[in-house]
């Protein structure tokens, strides 16, 4: 009885650990989206869009997200329809964070 109390206290802390951290950074994500202004022309859910050419960035691919925020404030990529200072600003872990909650939205 007593083995089986501690194994289930072992499970519980590899299981419930994991999922805490990656909930709090999905909250942490949704927040800085939010106070940074992306929802404005991203949408409040990453798919309803100011405009219709915008892209929709929920469930997008967690990586290609920082790849392209970074592209975007470097210049490397460029378009009239975004400024490099919107995304110049983010460090790298706001974008990790911004990108696990954009990934995360089903
Ligand atoms: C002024 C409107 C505007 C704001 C504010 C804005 N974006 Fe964008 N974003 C765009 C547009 C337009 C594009 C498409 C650029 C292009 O066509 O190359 C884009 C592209 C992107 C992409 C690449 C999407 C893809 O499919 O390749 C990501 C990621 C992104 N934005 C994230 C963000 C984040 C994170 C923020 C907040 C820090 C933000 N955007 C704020 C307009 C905006």
């Amino acid at each position: 009885m007593k083995k089986m109390t501690k194994f289930l206290l072992v499970s519980a802390m590899f299981t419930g650990l994991p999922t805490l951290a990656m909930a709090t950074e999905v909250e942490e994500g949704r927040k800085l989206y939010v106070n940074k202004q992306c929802f404005v022309c991203h949408g409040y859910d990453g798919k309803t869009t100011m405009m219709p050419s915008y892209p929709k960035l929920a469930g997008q691919n967690y990586q290609y997200l920082i790849d392209q925020m970074k592209n975007l404030g470097s210049g490397k990529r460029y378009t009239i329809l975004t400024a490099p200072g919107i995304y110049q600003n983010l460090t790298t872990e706001e974008m990790k964070l911004i990108a696990t909650y954009l990934s995360k939205i089903k």
